[in-house]
């Protein structure tokens, strides 16, 4: 039987009650399949500031180091909001990418059939919606120096070298084959020259991949263009802060940002999060969606662990689900047969996944 080591990060805020239903899903799926999940907690975030005085402990670096995958819930509040910046949740968050060597975020937007009523957008709009977010995770303005906040000036760096684009184009154009093959390029070359040599290198990769065709879009173009019309896209290859916003637009062509899965890879390990933060306002309640997890834990399963079957039926179950009306508060407005908590959600796709066969 193979055995895989998980490293969980709970977090903060909604962080532990939507962990704990991913959880409860991948022991669903690995009693049907022929593999076993060890788990080993770790903290990170406030939780770890207020226990070890650090937002990032090294016990949980090496513990992630050391480990197939990290499942990561959310982190952050207003509690921690603040401290100095290195002993914020988020600076916790942005080192541990770092440490991992994840610069490669993807994000999936992918319209259930069954939820085309429940975005604020039109369902002919939605309907069919496939699209996927290539986000660049370790440079752009979140690392770059200098940086610094004085009394009456602050400052940040945006910087990419040409080796980081080229690796997080690498990336885009192997999603782009695996799918429709359109790969649309967004940055901000009219202005940034940041984005000029970004534009530079990703016509230089577009030569390797002469099947895929490459078009580039300003951002802020692309934010208009993902809501008139995202079926427009296929793969959208971007840097770190315009893909944070871009897929959090995204998620609202799904209908919740409860939804949407993430995976950050391309060191040894990779870590499977939701795109959603810690939402402190709901924390505790049992109202949280713990579907953005599950999709997070179905992703590692692909592509950390191999185990795709597992994966596709995790997938399944929660098309399911939803099909059969089950829905969290966040989706309880558009025609709920029943809405459900966040463990009865997630115990009910668990028992969907043992039940698929
Ligand atoms: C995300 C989040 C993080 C980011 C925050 C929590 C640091 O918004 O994963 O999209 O900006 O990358
Ligand atoms: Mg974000």
């Amino acid at each position: 039987m193979k055995r895989y080591k998980i490293a969980v990060i709970r977090g903060d805020g909604i962080g532990p009650e939507i962990v704990d239903e991913a959880v409860k899903v991948l022991d669903a799926v690995s009693a049907k399949e022929d593999f076993e999940l060890n788990y080993e907690e770790y903290l990170m975030g406030g939780i770890a500031y207020d226990v070890k005085g650090t937002p990032l402990p090294d016990e949980t670096i090496e513990g992630c180091l050391n480990s197939d995958a990290v499942l990561f819930g959310s982190i952050g509040g207003e509690k921690w909001d603040k401290l100095p910046r290195d002993m914020r949740p988020e600076s916790g968050l942005l080192r541990l990418r770092k440490a991992l060597g994840a610069f490669a975020n993807l994000r999936p937007t992918k319209v259930f059939d069954e939820l085309v009523n429940a975005s604020t957008l039109k369902p002919e709009v939605l309907q069919g919606v496939d699209l996927f977010v290539v986000r660049e995770l370790t440079g752009g303005i979140y690392f770059g120096e200098p940086r610094a906040k004085e009394a009456d000036v602050a400052y940040n760096t945006m910087i990419y070298t040409r080796e980081e684009i080229r690796r997080i184009a690498v990336v885009g154009f192997d999603s782009a084959m695996k799918r429709r093959k359109k790969l649309c390029s967004v940055d901000k070359a009219n202005v940034l020259e940041v984005s000029q040599l970004w534009r530079e290198v990703v016509e230089e990769v577009a030569q390797d991949y002469p099947e895929v065709s490459l078009s580039h879009m300003y951002v802020d173009n692309a934010a208009m263009q993902l809501i008139r019309n995202p079926k427009q896209f296929d793969v959208i290859l971007t840097g770190n802060i315009f893909g944070d916003i871009l897929s959090d637009a995204s998620s609202m062509i799904s209908g919740s940002i409860g939804l949407l899965a993430s995976a950050s890879m391309g060191g040894k390990v990779g870590i499977y999060e939701p795109i959603h933060g810690s939402a402190p306002d709901i924390a505790g309640q049992g109202i949280s969606n713990p579907i953005a997890t599950i999709l997070s834990a179905a992703m590692m399963l692909r592509f950390a662990l191999g185990e795709i079957n597992a994966a596709d039926r995790i997938e399944l179950a929660v098309k399911n689900v939803l099909k059969d009306g089950y829905r969290t508060r966040d989706l309880s407005a558009m025609g709920a047969s029943e809405v459900c908590s966040t463990s009865e959600i997630g115990s009910i796709i668990a028992n969907y996944v043992a039940k698929l066969s």
